[in-house]
C-alpha cells in the first residue's frame, strides 16, 4: 500500500484519533468555533485557534491545555502565511459573516465584505496550506457553509451565495487533492443556537417561530452537534469521504 495514503480509522497510539496532528480552527471565538476547538482537542489534536482578537480566545487557552491562540484578521493578506507557520494537518474553517437583508435593499458595499470573509479567505488559506498537506500525504479541509447555500433562505441571498461558493470550491479541490491523502468537505449548519443567531432571531420572533415550525426536530441545533460532524470529517476514519456536503439541520431541508 502507498505509504502516503491514508490507512483509515483508529486512534493513534497513546492518544485520540488526532494525536500528533495540528488543527487550525478559524472563527474559534464563535460559539460553533469554540465547540470545534473542544471537539478536536478532545480527539488529541494540538489546536491552533484563530479569530479577531476576541476575549474568547484567551478563555480557550485557559480551558484547553496546549491550545495556542493566534489572533489575526483573515482579511489581511498576510494572514494565510502567518497561520501556515503552525503547519496544520487539519483546517476547520468556521469564520463567517452572517448578514440578514432583503436582496432588493442589500447594499453592494457589504457584498464585498461577505465574499471576502466567507469565500475568499478560506480559499486563500487553502491555497497556502494544502501544498504542505499534500507533501505529508495527509490533510483534512473542512469548511462551514450554511444550509441556506443548499436550500436558499429569504433575507440571506448574498450570504447564501458566498457560502454556496464554498461547496463548488471544496468539491473541486477535493478532486485535485484526493490522491495525496487530503480530503475537503463542507458542513452546512441549519439554524443553530449561537450568540450570533440569537441576535438575529431575537429581533425577528416570527422568523424564529417559522424556523421551529419548519424544523422536524422542533428545535435549534447546538454548536456541539455541528462540531461533532466536523470532528468526524477531520478524523482519520473519514479518509474515504471527500467532496461531500453534510447538513446538520434537524431535517429542515433534506437533499
Ligand atoms: N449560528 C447559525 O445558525 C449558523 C447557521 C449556518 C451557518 N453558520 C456559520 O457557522 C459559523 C459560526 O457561526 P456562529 O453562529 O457560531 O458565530 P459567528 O457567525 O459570530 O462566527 C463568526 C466568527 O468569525 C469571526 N470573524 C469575523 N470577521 C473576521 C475576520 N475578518 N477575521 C477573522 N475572524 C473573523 C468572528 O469574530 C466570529 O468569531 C459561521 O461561518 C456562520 O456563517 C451558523
Amino acid at each position: 500500500m502507498d505509504q502516503k495514503r491514508d490507512a483509515g480509522g483508529g486512534a493513534a497510539a497513546g492518544g485520540g484519533a488526532l494525536a500528533g496532528r495540528v488543527a487550525l480552527v478559524t472563527g474559534a471565538g464563535s460559539d460553533i468555533g469554540r465547540a470545534v476547538c473542544r471537539e478536536l482537542h478532545g480527539a488529541g489534536a494540538r489546536v491552533v485557534a484563530t479569530d479577531l482578537p476576541v476575549p474568547a480566545l484567551e478563555a480557550l487557552e485557559a480551558e484547553l491545555p496546549g491550545l495556542v491562540a493566534d489572533p489575526c484578521d483573515l482579511l489581511d493578506d498576510g494572514a494565510p502565511s502567518r497561520l501556515a507557520a503552525h503547519v496544520p494537518d487539519v483546517l476547520a474553517s468556521v469564520a463567517g459573516l452572517p448578514v440578514v437583508a432583503r436582496f432588493s435593499e442589500h447594499e453592494r458595499g457589504e457584498w464585498e465584505r461577505l465574499w471576502q470573509l466567507n469565500l475568499r479567505a478560506p480559499m486563500a488559506l487553502t491555497q497556502t496550506l494544502a501544498g504542505a498537506m499534500q507533501e505529508r500525504g495527509w490533510g483534512r479541509l473542512v469548511y462551514v457553509a450554511s444550509d441556506s447555500a443548499r436550500a436558499g433562505a429569504g433575507g440571506e441571498a448574498v450570504y447564501a451565495a458566498t457560502k454556496a461558493g464554498l461547496l463548488g470550491f471544496a468539491k473541486s479541490v477535493a478532486r485535485e487533492l484526493a490522491r495525496d491523502g487530503v480530503t475537503a468537505n463542507v458542513v452546512c449548519p441549519g439554524p443553530v443556537d449561537t450568540t450570533a443567531s440569537r441576535a438575529i432571531l431575537d429581533a425577528r420572533p416570527r422568523l424564529r417561530e417559522g424556523l421551529l415550525r419548519a424544523t422536524p426536530a422542533g428545535r435549534l441545533g447546538r454548536p456541539e452537534e455541528v462540531a461533532a460532524a466536523i470532528g468526524y470529517l477531520a478524523s482519520p476514519a473519514a479518509g474515504f469521504v471527500t467532496g461531500q456536503v453534510l447538513s446538520v439541520n434537524g431535517g429542515i431541508a433534506m437533499a
